[in-house]
């Protein structure tokens, strides 16, 4: 009889198709088998235990480098001890393009940062400008690298294309197997508002919202896809946050446009409310798109049920609420158009969202693991490496107990950032076991993965639009 180095028995296995009770017989890094009375050197037990893949967080800001000359405060170790933490065992961060530099010496530079990383990670290259040496040479040789994807910016003054140069971008793609995700915001109706809000003296957190309404990110969103229909290139939209935006996604998908997209944790569970808090505490929560309203975030839940929307990520972003480069950093009486952008939610994602999907009935557990773990695999061209539980796949799996319940904390991820916009959230359901290519990377809230021990991953096979 076989005997495999490790076997998880009795759980109930979840995948992004079916629930079923079955061990699951681990032979060095990879799932050998999945059956009845497998038996192995370790056996592990998960009676009453959900079984499902590691998590695939396909959209997180760490240790970036930014065009000011700061990095993201969350560096590879911490980040993805969090994410560990939280039962993501593979990341996909993004690897910058500032001035002066090529595409490739900073994605090489960037994924060397990536061997501090405790879990396994992709990168996705942002473009920034559309040199020729961008279009011609950069882009084959980040595709080469085995980039899982491209990031194009419609807004933020250090980062946005106009569409001419979106069409570059697009184009210049063409020929490669990548999906090209887009960040879409308008960009001059965002600077106008900007400057009427401060003209108007309205630079409390909140304002963040209201200078960056639905109609800004529904208008991009819409010439984004326009974009890719001149090219015929398939896009994915990043962080949609509206139902109204992805009201313009499905009618697209309705005439046969390529386009995917993915929407965030916070908008699924946050309302814009939580910019309204008193003096700098509402700076904890500004991110582009902004957080939208609770019915906006009710809408957000039928567009995940009904596949207009495929992923959710974190779209975790490392900036402390205290320290000298976070969201502080320009003091804290800094008008909202100051403050950076983005929040921390790698090692809540997951948690957070089986709360509000699971244990308050919005999806089932097949669509849980579908939009965290197998569609991103899928995505970024790392399925079935990532993603499942099936032979031939890495022995990456989280153990979860569907019934324990916990207060969200900053120090249950043992973070660099030093706050969670979730802080003080109960939750039911929680990861009690991470597993990290047939290692035990986290046990019953401690770390054993090391810095190192997560592997790059070069994007394999096709990227699915
Ligand atoms: O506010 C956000 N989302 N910050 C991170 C950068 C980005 O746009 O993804
Ligand atoms: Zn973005
Ligand atoms: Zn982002």
């Amino acid at each position: 009889m076989t005997r495999y180095d490790l076997v998880i028995k009795n759980g109930l296995i979840v995948t992004a198709t079916d629930r079923f009770r079955a061990d699951i017989g681990i032979s060095g890094e990879k799932i050998a088998a999945l059956g009845h009375h497998l038996h192995g050197d370790k056996e592990v037990d998960a009676t009453g235990l959900l079984v499902m893949p590691g998590g695939v967080d396909g959209h997180c800001h760490i240790e970036q480098d930014e065009a000011d000359g700061t990095v993201h405060e969350d560096g590879f170790a911490s980040a993805t001890g969090s994410a560990l933490l939280g039962g993501t065992t593979t990341v996909v961060c993004f690897s910058a393009h500032l001035p002066g530099k090529g595409l490739k010496e900073q994605f090489l530079a960037y994924r060397d940062k990536g061997h501090a990383s405790r879990c396994d990670y992709a990168i996705h290259q942002i473009i920034t400008r559309t040199d020729r040496e961008t279009l011609e040479t950069g882009i084959p040789e980040v595709v080469a690298l085995g980039a899982a994807g491209l990031k194009v910016f419609m807004t933020y003054d250090a980062f946005h294309l106009a569409d001419d140069q979106v069409l570059q971008v697009l184009s210049a793609a063409l020929p490669y197997d990548v999906i090209i995700s887009l960040h879409c915001e308008n960009y001059e109706a965002i600077r106008f508002l900007v400057s009427q809000h401060l003209a108007e003296g309205k630079i409390h957190a909140h304002s963040h919202a209201t200078s960056r309404p639905v109609s800004v990110e529904r208008e991009a969103t819409s010439r984004a896809i326009a974009l890719s229909e001149v090219t015929g290139q398939p896009i994915q939209i990043f962080h949609v946050s509206s139902p109204e935006v992805a009201a313009e996604i499905a009618r697209a998908r309705d005439r046969g446009v390529q386009v995917a997209a993915e929407t965030c944790t916070h908008y699924l569970t946050l309302t814009e409310d939580e910019l309204k808090r008193e003096g700098f505490e509402g700076a904890k929560f500004i991110c582009s798109p902004p957080l939208r309203s609770a019915v906006e975030r009710e809408g957000m839940w039928g567009a995940l049920r009904d596949g207009t929307i495929s992923v959710v990520s974190s779209d975790h972003c490392g900036y402390t609420y205290e320290g000298s480069s976070g969201k502080a950093r320009y003091g804290r009486n800094a008008d909202f158009s100051k403050i950076p952008n983005g929040m921390p939610g790698l090692g809540t994602r997951l948690p957070v969202l089986f709360d509000a999907a699971i244990t308050r009935d919005r999806i089932d557990l097949t669509d849980f693991v579908r939009v965290t773990a197998t569609n991103p695999a899928k995505r970024y061209g790392l399925y079935p490496r990532k993603g499942t539980i099936a032979p031939g796949s890495d022995a990456d799996l989280v153990l979860w107990d569907p019934a324990i319940r916990k207060t969200i904390s900053p120090e249950l991820f043992e973070s660099a950032i030093d706050y969670t916009p979730y802080d003080g959230r109960e939750v039911t359901g929680w990861p009690v076991a991470t597993y990290l290519r047939g290692r035990l990377a986290m046990g019953n809230g401690v770390l054993h993965s090391i810095p190192g021990d997560g592997l790059y991953l070069a994007r394999a096979g096709r990227s699915h639009a």
